[in-house]
């Protein structure tokens, strides 16, 4: 399959300085604002395009004319034929997922071969992390007085416990050493049976115990297939870069579900910020010249976890089936609402954005108005960035300000000159606001759908 239309001319991406140097692409907000149609455009002028944090709890979608693409760990770069993909160790790898999603890809004619790289550093999500992690969700659920995250299930956080933990912890070199691998699935299984029967014991549910020797042979057949794509990564984009070579780092999830900076303990258990690029991909500090944030015009956010500008009425629904809001790795419906510009300011600031991209604008069409959340009021006062504490976030009330909605096809718009005047004032504000100017705006999810806003 050849998806990469051919370089003679520098484009938007150049005149901008965004391809000068290594870059970054990041979630502002709650996840799902389009980084992968992001990544995929950029990834023709870049060599090597790297995961960095999460795992197969992310879903980006990359829309190539009628073909479309949901990828959970192979990165977005691997529709263009040259780059060469890399996941790095920052990630939490489930064997069995990524093999999925490869020969998925080669079955629609895309070629994965030498061109994905595994980093032999980052940890193995195995069976038990997914049984972990729902047990622990339902746990909590039905404990009074203590709310679950609602995750996506595929076992993210607690194989980053096990990250953290050390001594229960596998990761993808492991899978190549057969001969110590055996012994050290069998003692981890061990524990974790008795760790989950006693966790499904305490909420009702029935527990099978997981066959050690099965997992085992499992994991041995996923090794012998993943074998030839695993490699020092760090290694590997130290020289890329030796070489002049440009990488392309692809954030997982978003910056408000950062494990430090996002809206804690509703988060992901990743560095999803651009600052997790540095430990998560092996790269030294100072790598990156620039941040590209990613901010859907709207809001959107799926499981549990504050959301100050939650809309819960008729004009929810219109944004969600409008903007296809039902989840990429899950399939559940996600929550909707306005644009939040005290939280996109905050991840703007925390990931160093140089340039953002707006996504979603078509979605907004035939609003009759159109807010902006410029503070949040709690406790009689104004705060204008998003505090620690998620019980305040929670209590917050959104001050908003109102523009006129616009009621145009600007899906089928191709130069951003050709806006309505109400949906241009809308996106001045929100440079105006957050202090980045608004490089591109998609109005749709298909590569001829981004439109520079700078020529
Ligand atoms: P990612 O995880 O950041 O790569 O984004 P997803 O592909 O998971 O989700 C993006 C969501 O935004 C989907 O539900 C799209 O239907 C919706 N959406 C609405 N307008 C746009 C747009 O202009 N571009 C993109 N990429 N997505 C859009
Ligand atoms: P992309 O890369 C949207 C959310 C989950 C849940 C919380 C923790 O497609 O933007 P986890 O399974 O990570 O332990 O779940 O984080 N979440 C995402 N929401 N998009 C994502 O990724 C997400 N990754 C995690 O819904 O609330
Ligand atoms: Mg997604």
């Amino acid at each position: 399959m050849t998806t990469t239309p051919t370089m003679t001319e520098p484009d938007v991406f150049d005149r901008l300085g965004l391809t000068q140097g290594h870059c970054a692409v990041v979630g502002m907000q709650y996840g799902d604002e389009g980084k992968g149609q992001i990544v995929d455009r950029l990834a023709e002028r870049f060599d090597y395009v790297v995961r960095y944090n999460g795992g197969a709890n992310a879903g980006h979608t990359v829309v190539i004319g009628d073909q479309k693409f949901a990828l959970h760990l192979v990165p977005s770069g691997i529709l263009c034929p040259n780059a060469i993909n890399v996941v790095g160790n920052g990630v939490v790898v489930d064997p069995e997922q990524i093999l999925k999603e490869m020969d998925g890809l080669r079955e629609r004619g895309v070629k994965v071969g030498d061109n994905l790289r595994i980093s032999d550093r980052a940890h193995v999500v195995m069976p038990y992390h997914k049984t972990q992690d729902a047990l622990f969700d339902h746990a909590l659920s039905k404990a009074s007085g203590t709310a679950s995250i609602g995750t996506t299930g595929r076992g993210i956080g607690p194989c980053y416990a096990d990250k953290a933990t050390r001594t229960t912890a596998i990761r993808i070199g492991d899978l190549l050493c057969p001969d110590s691998l055996k012994e050290r699935v069998r003692k981890i299984v061990g524990i974790k049976n008795i760790m989950l029967q006693a966790l499904a014991q305490s909420c009702g549910d029935p527990y099978t115990p997981l066959n050690a020797d099965q997992i085992h042979a499992d994991l041995e057949k996923h090794a012998q297939r993943l074998r030839p794509h695993i490699c020092d990564t760090t290694q590997l984009l130290y020289q890329a870069g030796q070489q002049g070579k440009k990488l392309l780092f692809e954030g997982a999830n978003a910056t408000l579900l950062d494990i430090d900076h996002g809206t804690y303990p509703f988060v992901t258990s990743s560095s999803c910020a651009s600052l997790g690029v540095y430990p998560g991909a092996g790269v030294p500090g100072g790598t990156l010249k620039n941040v590209v944030g990613i901010v859907k015009l709207y809001t959107s956010r799926v499981g549990a976890g504050p959301f100050p500008t939650e809309l819960l009425d008729e004009t929810a629904s219109q944004i969600r089936e409008r903007g296809r809001e039902y989840g990429t790795t899950t399939g559940r419906p996600r929550r909707c609402g306005w644009l939040d510009l005290v939280a996109v300011r905050y991840a703007v600031r925390l990931s160093g954005v140089t340039a953002v991209v707006g996504t979603g604008l078509s979605v907004l069409r035939g609003l009759p108005s159109l807010k902006l959340c410029v503070g949040y009021r709690v406790d009689g006062r104004i705060i204008d960035t998003v505090p620690a504490s998620c019980d305040l976030l929670a209590r917050v009330e959104p001050v908003f300000e109102e523009l006129p909605g616009f009621d145009v096809a600007v899906d089928e718009c191709r130069d951003a000159n050709d806006l309505p005047a109400e949906a241009k004032k809308y996106i001045q504000r929100v440079e105006q606001f957050i202090g980045v100017p608004l490089a591109m705006v998609c109005v749709g999810r298909r590569r001829d759908q981004i439109l520079p806003r700078y020529h």
